[in-house]
């Protein structure tokens, strides 16, 4: 089979023939049809991840059919339409991830191929709603998003959220899950045109802003009609001051990322005096993932998909999602051409 592997850190992604695994008792191989890029992808290209083990086939998102079942597996018949929960072994603590838990490839064997084994519990059958490219974009990000939102800030219908830089992967599934649940979204942006194509978009989302413009925080809280119960954040960094500002007393800023690093200086009077609560969240376990996507089958989500590269294209897909300028989800076809 095909497989997208990284030999080492800052090198092009290389394409090669493997042998096709076989699945194993439980386990079950998917012959994928789409698999999406995710930002870890490009941090583990750049060595910028932690616990690197390379070589490794990347890739965390998956859909595709079962292509053969390994011994004592019931439940499931070759040909079903499946995605693959992204992570391996969260554990049995709902409240965090076990210290064996791992996200998809690297160093487990990744989606960026044309087949993979996964123990069969992680089989969920695809939102029936869902091209092979849709549901491919959604397993991390909607996971990663759910729990964020949901598990961890406990979004309530009413509330005011802003999730910021709405041109990221999990930040748009933020905004439908939120907006579905009944809350007034509000988003943020670093690119105009990004921003108004987001806000064209049927995410929910009912005005936003370009977060490098000058008093950003100000000028949409007007916008709003307020500050914002909750904030959705993956940036960190010295734009995170700006959130706390925004965020209304009693409020939570939930974050997942890190993509601008460090926050330089943390005054902890502000977060203190207006009550606020700091959140940290990482993707989600497979309860979160099943309350997800019951969310996105009932309200029919559809995820935002960006472009499509083929597998064979797999380095220029990984070079266009770190360059910023995808709107949604990146996407790999398994197709040959
Ligand atoms: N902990 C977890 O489980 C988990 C899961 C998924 C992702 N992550 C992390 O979360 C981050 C986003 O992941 P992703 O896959 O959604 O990435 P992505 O699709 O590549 O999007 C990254 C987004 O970050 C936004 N951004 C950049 N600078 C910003 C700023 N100053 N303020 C606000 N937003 C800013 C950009 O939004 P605009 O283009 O709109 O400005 C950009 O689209 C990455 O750091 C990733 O590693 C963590």
């Amino acid at each position: 089979m095909l497989a997208l592997q990284q030999d080492t850190p800052n090198q092009p992604a290389v394409l090669r023939e493997i042998p096709t695994p076989e699945p194993g008792p439980g386990q079950v191989l998917v012959r994928l049809r789409a698999a999406a890029l995710n930002h870890r992808d490009v941090w583990i290209q750049k060595g910028q991840y932690g616990g690197l083990k390379l070589p490794c086939t990347l890739g965390s998102d998956g859909s595709g059919e079962v292509g053969a079942l390994g011994a004592d597996v019931t439940g499931w018949a070759v040909g079903d339409e499946v995605i693959i929960y992204p992570g391996v072994e969260w554990g049995d603590d709902e409240r965090a991830q076990g210290r064996s838990f791992r996200v998809l490839g690297m160093p487990d064997p990744g989606t960026f191929a044309e087949f993979i084994t996964v123990p069969v519990s992680y089989l969920r059958p695809r939102p029936a709603h869902l091209s092979w490219e849709q549901a491919a974009a959604l397993p991390l990000a909607g996971l990663t998003a759910y729990r964020a939102a949901f598990g961890r800030a406990r979004v309530q219908a009413g509330e005011r959220v802003l999730v910021t830089g709405i041109g990221g992967g999990v930040a748009q599934v933020a905004a439908q899950l939120c907006a579905a649940r009944g809350a007034e979204v509000w988003v943020s942006s670093g690119d105009e045109t990004k921003l108004a194509r987001a806000l064209a978009l049927p995410l929910g989302a009912r005005g936003g802003i370009n977060y490098n413009s000058e008093n950003w925080g100000r000028a949409l809280q007007a916008q709003a009609g307020g500050a914002f119960d909750v904030v959705i954040d993956s940036a960190g960094g010295d734009a995170f001051g700006a959130l706390l500002d925004v965020a209304a007393p009693g409020g939570r800023i939930v974050f997942y990322g890190a993509t601008l690093g460090a926050i330089p200086q943390l005054v902890l009077q502000r977060v203190f005096w207006k009550q606020l609560s700091l959140l940290g969240s990482t993707m989600g376990s497979p309860v979160d993932f099943d309350a997800m996507l019951a969310l996105v089958n009932e309200q029919q989500l559809v995820p935002v998909v960006d472009r499509v590269f083929l597998l064979a294209e797999g380095d220029a897909a990984l070079r266009y999602l770190a360059s910023g300028q995808q709107l949604g989800k990146v996407v790999l076809s398994m197709l040959r051409t």
